[in-house]
C-alpha cells in the first residue's frame, strides 16, 4: 500500500569524479526495481552531475538541505528552484545533523519544509530523540514536538506529498541501530499523531523512514515492521554494494 523509499544521504563525501562513479553503479542495481523508489541525497556541488548521470532511471534526487527564499542575500544556502533546476525534487530537512551541530531549531526547520512545498520538492522531515532523552524516557515527547512544530500549518494535501524520517540520534553513524521494536514503536506513534493531525488515510499513507546505522544486514528486519517505509542510509549509501544490498531489500 505505501510504496517502500530507500534514500541514501552522502552528507559532506564524494569528490565529483567519486559521485559520478557511485551516482552509475547505484543506477545500475536499481533498474528494474519498480516496487520501491530509490533516492540519493548528494552535496549540492554534485547535484546536477549525478542527476546527469542517473538522467532516464528511475532514482529521485534531492537535497540535504533546502532555505525557504527562492533567492537572495542567503550567503551557504541553497534554495527551492536551485535545487530543482539542478534536477532534484525533493529536500531532507532537520536532519540531526543540522538541529545538533548547526543549531536549526523546530521553527527554521518548518520553515525550510514550507519552502519546499511552494516550489513543489518533496521534504523529507526528519525528527529523533538524542540518548539523554530517550533515557530521561522523553522519546514520545521530543518526537511529538519535532512533528508537530516541524509540519505546523502544511495542509492535507502538502502532509500526501511528505516524507517523515524517525532517525534516532544515538543511532546515527554510531554503527547502533534502533532494535525492531524501538523502531516499529516509535513509527507507530508519528503514524497516530498524523492521524490526530490530520485524518486516518492520510497518516495511512504517509511514508515513515527510519535511519540510523542501516546496514545490509539490518534493513530486511527493520522493512518487515508493519511502519517502517523505508530507510535513510548515511555510511552504506557511500559503498555502492552496500546501498545496493539495502535497496534491494527483501
Ligand atoms: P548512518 O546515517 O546510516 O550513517 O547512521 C544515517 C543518517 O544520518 O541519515
Amino acid at each position: 500500500m505505501r510504496r517502500p523509499l530507500l534514500a541514501g544521504n552522502w552528507k559532506m563525501h564524494t569528490t565529483v569524479m567519486d559521485a559520478c562513479h557511485l551516482a552509475a553503479e547505484i543506477g545500475k542495481c536499481s533498474a528494474g526495481l519498480d516496487d520501491r523508489d530509490v533516492l540519493l541525497a548528494p552535496p549540492y556541488t554534485v547535484l546536477s552531475e549525478v542527476a546527469h548521470v542517473l538522467q532516464g532511471s528511475a532514482v529521485l534526487i534531492a537535497s540535504q538541505n533546502v532555505c525557504w527564499e527562492e533567492k537572495g542575500a542567503f550567503t551557504g544556502e541553497i534554495s527551492p528552484t536551485m535545487v530543482k533546476s539542478a534536477g532534484g525534487s525533493a529536500a531532507i530537512i532537520g536532519h540531526s545533523e543540522r538541529r545538533h551541530i548547526f543549531h536549526e531549531d523546530n521553527e527554521m526547520i518548518n520553515r525550510r519544509v514550507h519552502g519546499a512545498l511552494s516550489f513543489g520538492l518533496i521534504p523529507i522531515l526528519c525528527i529523533g530523540e538524542t540518548l539523554e532523552e530517550r533515557e530521561d524516557g522523553k522519546t514520545l515527547t521530543v518526537l511529538e514536538e519535532q512533528v508537530r512544530k516541524g509540519l505546523a500549518a502544511v495542509s492535507r494535501e502538502d502532509m500526501e506529498r511528505s516524507v517523515v524520517a524517525y532517525e534516532p540520534v544515538w543511532a546515527i553513524g554510531t554503527g547502533k541501530t534502533a532494535s525492531k521494536e524501538q523502531a516499529q514503536e516509535a513509527h507507530a506513534f508519528v503514524r497516530n499523531l498524523l492521524t490526530e493531525m490530520y485524518e486516518k488515510n492520510v497518516a495511512e499513507s504517509a511514508r515513515i523512514l527510519y535511519g540510523g546505522s542501516v546496514k545490509p544486514d539490518n534493513v530486511d528486519e527493520l522493512m518487515a515492521q508493519a511502519d517502517i517505509d523505508g530507510a535513510l542510509v548515511g555510511g552504506a549509501a557511500l559503498d555502492a554494494e552496500s546501498f545496493c544490498r539495502i535497496i534491494n531489500f527483501t
